[in-house]
């Protein structure tokens, strides 16, 4: 089976049909995208904003208790998505700007597990006050852009079919 054939598929099986012809079952898979989106870009925001400087109150080990956040939003990003993706298959496997923003979350993911080796994996230094280095905050700022990107990329993929 191709991949073209894998996305008819998808879009003509049941759940794709669920999720295009009803309504109400589309405006709550959308309502839980916003949401984990919510979650998710929120939570980043905050983690890479402390870790570029501000935010000052809130110590660099504590960050280590948001985490479940993030992949709390990105469950509830990915399961809506691929909801959202199965019903219209066809259309946005073709589109660029869906493609675009696929490779924004990849390479956010990846600058998140940069982050996590750098700053996440070396609580103690945190604990006591250490100073965060120049590569964990050019990080931060790049996954800043990438997820703020992602949302844009998001909002876009309608207008670009
Ligand atoms: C993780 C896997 C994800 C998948 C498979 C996915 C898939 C989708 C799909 C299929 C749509 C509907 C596009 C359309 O028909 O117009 C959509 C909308 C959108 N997505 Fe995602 N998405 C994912 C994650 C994310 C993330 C992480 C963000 C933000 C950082 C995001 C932001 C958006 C936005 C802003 C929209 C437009 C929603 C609206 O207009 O109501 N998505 N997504």
């Amino acid at each position: 089976m191709n991949l073209v054939n894998l996305w008819i598929y998808l879009h003509d099986s049941a759940i794709g049909t669920l999720v295009r012809e009803s309504s109400p079952v589309y405006a709550t898979v959308e309502t839980m995208h916003a949401i984990g989106m919510g979650v998710l870009v929120g939570t980043i925001t905050v983690v890479n904003l402390r870790l570029l400087g501000l935010l000052k109150r809130i110590p660099v080990f504590m960050l280590v208790n948001l985490l479940p956040l993030i992949w709390a939003g990105f469950l509830i990003n990915a399961c809506s998505g691929s909801l959202m993706f199965v019903a219209d298959a066809v259309k946005i496997s073709q589109n660029r700007i869906f493609l675009t923003k696929m490779g924004l979350i990849f390479s956010g993911f990846l600058v998140a597990l940069a982050l996590r080796r750098l700053v996440f994996s070396n609580m103690a230094k945190w604990s006591r006050g250490g100073a965060i280095p120049r590569s964990a905050k050019i990080l931060s700022c790049s996954s800043l852009c990438i997820w703020y990107g992602a949302i844009v990329a998001g909002r876009l993929t309608a207008y670009f079919q």
